[in-house]
């Protein structure tokens, strides 16, 4: 399988990796060392399939977080999108219809380069300044989408987002586990999208990706399969617990 650098961290709560995360270091010729910056701030994904609550939960954790550590910035973005570009790319790899199918292939490119937009220009910054960094989805979304659902397999996907990702690998994924029949009975987004209209079997699909993707070594001791039923505040405290909040 091909290899994206995973790093390691030990789960600890956000309390402890925060403010174990606030030195700069510099390095022999007097520069901020951008490694070690680069590590200070925390990158938090919600991953799960539409209709299982990552757009509700990722901006109520933001709120929580922005509350808890008001001297940290909290920035929150979703994928595709977060910056003009990636939102263009967005509207192109699932909001347009053409006469042609879109080959899994030119989806899957499409997905990693709004991804490298928002990846190099917001998130990798925001995170070399110690931010904590809250997504909503990430590349973990095209295993399950592209390599899964689609049929590209893991292997094609990681290749073609190993640019666009690099090093900036999730420190945590929440993954938001709800029975496909209860996800797409909940409203879907008000814009259009094509994954929307897809029928139960490919979410079926794709829960089977996230469910790979959850056994991935370099995924090990970050994710966190949560249980999405339930009203928003008691599917947050779950959230919650599982960051050690
Ligand atoms: N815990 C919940 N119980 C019932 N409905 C919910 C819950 N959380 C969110 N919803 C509703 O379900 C729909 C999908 O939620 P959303 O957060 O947009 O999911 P996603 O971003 O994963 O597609 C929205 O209409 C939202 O208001
Ligand atoms: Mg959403």
């Amino acid at each position: 399988m091909t290899e994206i650098p995973a790093k390691r961290w030990n789960p600890k709560s956000i309390s402890s990796t925060v403010a174990s995360r606030t030195g700069v270091r510099w390095t022999r010729s007097g520069e901020m060392d951008e490694e070690f910056a680069f590590f200070r701030g925390l990158y938090i994904v919600f991953e799960g399939i539409v209709g299982s609550g990552k757009s509700t939960q990722s901006k109520k954790l933001a709120e929580y977080l922005r509350a808890k550590y008001p001297d940290r910035e909290v920035v929150h973005v979703r994928e595709p999108g977060g910056t003009p570009i990636a939102e263009d790319i967005r509207t192109l790899a699932q909001a347009r219809e053409w006469d042609e199918p879109m080959h899994p292939v030119c989806n899957a490119y499409l997905y990693a380069s709004a991804r490298a937009q928002l990846l190099h220009s917001v998130v990798k910054p925001a995170l070399a300044a110690g931010k904590i960094v809250i997504a909503d989805r990430s590349f973990v979304s095209s295993l399950a989408y592209q390599g899964e659902a689609q049929g590209l397999g893991f292997d094609k996907v990681l290749a073609i987002n190993a640019e666009a990702v690099k090093d900036v690998i999730p420190d945590r994924i929440i993954y938001m586990d709800i029975p496909v029949e209860i996800s797409l009975a909940r409203t879907f987004d008000a814009a259009w999208d094509k994954w929307e209209k897809m029928g139960k079997e490919f979410f079926e699909k794709i829960a089977i990706g996230y469910g790979k993707a959850s056994r991935l070594e370099m995924f090990a001791g970050k994710w966190g399969s949560i249980d999405a039923i339930g009203t928003p505040e008691a599917i947050a405290r779950r959230i919650l617990d599982f960051l050690g909040e």
